[in-house]
């Protein structure tokens, strides 16, 4: 095997599809990273089976045509803001309800042409934390918290993933919690950081009571902004930004289709 196919027999592609963007990428498994830059296009309206899997392969045709991507017939990840249970949508509060109950490893990997494996969302973006990111190496209970349009929860024990904890809709004092305490709900209700990290509070001390976890990891788009609220909340729990920012989703992807065709451990 020459230096250069050997490289790429540890790349995947992976694929994240968001509320507002559809993103790709060439995911280099030993380091967690991606090879070159991410494709993305604007997700479609509706943002229903056919329009987001015609979108999905464009991409994946795109990174395909690249000098390093891996063999055309090589599986893709992709994720999925909802429940995935043997690749079937069970969910779909935050994007179209004609996905509830839609077989979509299947319809994907038609397709596609080539194997697709979907994960959700915030479960790709807790095993790559895991697995290259701020929970590396961790013991016992890890819970990444993705606060985006929703909420996004990942449950991790001893590094494996209890998959599709959704955490996000624990209700709280008669409220689904994503709808008080996403980043969405900050923006819509227009509340500074201060108000904001009340919400965070009541949410955080609720799920850490439940589940008393060894670390919390918060990502989506407002870990990056870690420093205006992560500060004020008073936890037993340390809480830290997630590593990976916007590139979890893709990665966890390919991080888990690699899993599953035995192309990692
Ligand atoms: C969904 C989850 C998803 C999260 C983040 C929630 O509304 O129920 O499955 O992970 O949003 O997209």
């Amino acid at each position: 095997m020459s230096k250069s196919d050997k490289k790429k027999s540890r790349y995947v592609i992976g694929v994240d599809i968001g509320g507002t963007g559809i993103k790709g990428g060439i995911v280099d498994l030993k380091k967690g990273k991606l090879v070159g830059d991410r494709v993305r296009i604007d997700t479609p309206r509706p943002a229903a089976p056919e329009p987001v899997a015609d979108v999905v392969a464009k991409i994946v045709e795109e990174l395909t045509a690249r000098a390093d991507a891996p063999d055309r017939e090589s599986p893709v990840g992709v994720t999925f803001p909802g429940i995935i249970q043997h690749g079937v949508a069970r969910s779909a509060a935050n994007v179209d309800k004609s996905w509830i109950d839609f077989g979509i490893n299947e319809y994907f990997t038609e397709h596609l042409g080539r194997p697709v494996e979907v994960i959700n969302d915030a479960d790709a973006a807790g095993l790559a934390e895991v697995r290259y990111g701020a929970g590396k190496g961790v013991d016992g209970t890890v819970l990444v918290i993705t606060l985006g349009t929703g909420i996004g929860s990942a449950f991790v024990f001893d590094g494996q993933l209890v998959p599709n904890a959704e955490l996000g809709h624990l209700e709280i004092d008669g409220f689904d919690a994503e709808t008080k305490a996403s980043a969405v709900a900050r923006e819509r209700d227009g509340i500074g950081w201060e108000d904001y990290s009340l919400r965070l509070q009541r949410y955080f001390s609720h799920v850490e009571f439940l589940f008393s976890p060894e670390l919390f990891i918060v990502g989506g788009g407002i870990s990056k902004r870690a420093d205006e609220y992560l500060p004020l909340l008073k936890l037993r729990t340390p809480i830290i930004p997630a590593e990976l920012k916007n590139e979890a989703g893709i990665v966890g992807a390919a991080l888990q289709v690699a899993i599953h065709h035995k192309l990692t451990k």
